[in-house]
């Protein structure tokens, strides 16, 4: 294997755009350690939020993430993720929609994002992973075999994510706060200075918008059989 070959399969996409439903079935398909990145500035976001850390860079803030401990692994609850800090299990409440926004906001902190990289790089060292999150190609694996940028049309975004909170009990929500919500949170995520949302060069360009999930599900992992087969890797 060559050096420069990251044995990752990366999934990068704005929110809604299906990647956390379908790289956790791609993982277990592909006997794989399903990694939702987003989980991870989910639970720091509420964690700050909920100990009063300052969303900006500073003292606080650097001594928060020095001592944080997180713990990340395979869930058996529908999201397929398990979660906490400091022994507390943030699980559920990071589902919650107003996390999403706290999590946008303290993604853009260097601190927050220095530690997840290597956090989530030493992840990868023991067992093959699907990743997803808004810069796993770009920057936390560049090198990885395969990248796939997931999207999909603004309206169709904003729809899942008000299904996926009404199925959770949330009849607050409307189409139109969610498709500003979905607004808002691309802009933030693309246009923040470290590490935007953005398609690697040599990512594939995936738009699930008139595609079923299982249709995405395959056509992900066929793209995954021939990465692997070109750059010789055994999967
Ligand atoms: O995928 P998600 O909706 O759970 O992610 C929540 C937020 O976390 C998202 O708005 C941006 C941030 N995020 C990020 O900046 N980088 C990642 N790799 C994953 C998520």
């Amino acid at each position: 294997m060559s050096a420069l070959i990251e044995k990752c399969v990366a999934i990068d996409g704005p929110c809604g755009s299906g990647k956390s439903s379908i790289a956790k079935v791609v993982a277990e398909r592909l006997g794989a350690l399903y990694v939702d990145t987003g989980a991870m500035f989910r639970a720091i976001g509420y964690f700050c939020f909920k100990n009063k850390i300052p969303f900006s860079e500073g003292d606080s803030l650097s001594s928060c993430i020095a001592d944080l401990k997180l713990v990340y692994r395979k869930g058996d609850n529908s999201s397929g993720v398990y979660i906490e800090i400091g022994g507390e299990d943030l699980t559920d409440v990071i589902r919650e929609h107003y996390v999403s926004e706290l999590a946008s906001k303290i993604s853009k902190l260097q601190t927050v994002r220095d530690f997840l990289l290597m956090f989530q790089r030493a992840i990868a060292q023991h067992s093959l992973c699907v990743m997803e999150g808004r810069d796993i190609g770009t920057v936390v694996f560049p090198h990885s075999f395969c990248k796939i940028f997931l999207t999909a049309k603004d309206s169709v975004r904003a729809n899942r994510r008000l299904l996926q909170l009404k199925e959770k009990g949330d009849c607050t929500v409307t189409f139109e706060t969610v498709l500003a919500d979905v607004k808002d949170r691309d802009e933030r995520d693309m246009n923040r200075a470290v590490a935007p949302l953005k398609q690697a060069s040599d990512a594939i360009l995936l738009d699930s918008s008139d595609m079923s999930k299982d249709d995405v599900v395959e056509k992900i992992i066929d793209l995954v059989k021939e990465s692997s087969c070109k750059n010789r890797l055994k999967i």
